[in-house]
């Protein structure tokens, strides 16, 4: 075979609006040992709930690992050398940059994981994913525990959308023409996954930063 510049990305299972899903990709012992990864982050970086600009408490609560966060304040958005006690991010967990190179065939490692905690009703609004500096690179998403109605938009504002449940174990790509679609999450399926010890969901998302 010849060789070709192009890196080995994996096939998703299902593309919605340039939205890559690959449904079920991680088997239950992996996402219990992503599980337990994760516990391990947020024992260092403890999650926090985030204020909008307008000083609006969000409704999920975040942390992240890496060489940068994602915070949000009064100040606005944007990625910070440090969480908001002061600390250095935690490392990302080896398992979950496996899952970036293997699906996106990349060599570069993601800057940052953003990691979300979705309690009885957390949602987050239609929204871009753009506060990084090089849109060429994709965001990576890792759904862990309850289920989640993940609604896809457009590029641009407005406009009709879909949906689609994201389950357990799925993991899903937006790159390229989907890059910088508009998404959020609707509604947790409380009670949809034994995986969490307190119910709730965990997203996992990894973006290249600067
Ligand atoms: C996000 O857009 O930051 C999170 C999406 C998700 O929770 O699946
Ligand atoms: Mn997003």
């Amino acid at each position: 075979m010849s060789e070709t510049a192009e890196p080995r990305r994996a096939c998703p299972s299902r593309v919605l609006r340039g939205v890559a899903i690959f449904e079920g990709w991680l088997t239950p012992e992996r996402q219990a040992a992503m599980i337990s990864d994760i516990r391990g982050v947020v024992a260092a970086a403890p999650f926090f709930q985030p204020e909008t600009r307008f000083g609006r408490k969000m409704s999920v609560r975040m942390t992240s690992a890496g060489r940068c966060g994602w915070v949000s304040d009064r100040r606005g958005y944007r990625y910070e050398r440090r969480h908001p006690s002061g600390a250095a991010w935690p490392e990302i967990p080896a398992a979950v940059l496996a899952v970036w190179a293997k699906i996106t065939g990349l060599e570069r490692d993601p800057d940052c994981c953003l990691i979300n905690y979705y309690g009885a009703g957390a949602k987050m609004g239609l929204h871009q994913d753009r506060d990084e500096a090089d849109f060429r690179w994709p965001v990576l998403s890792i759904s862990l525990g309850d289920s989640a109605l993940f609604r896809i938009g457009n590029v641009e504002r407005g406009g009709k959308t879909e949906s689609v449940w994201l389950q357990s174990g799925d993991v899903l790509v937006m790159g390229g023409e989907a890059r910088l679609v508009h998404h959020g999450i609707d509604r947790i399926k409380m009670g949809s996954s034994a995986l969490l010890k307190d119910g709730g969901r965990l997203n996992l998302t990894l973006r290249v930063v600067d």
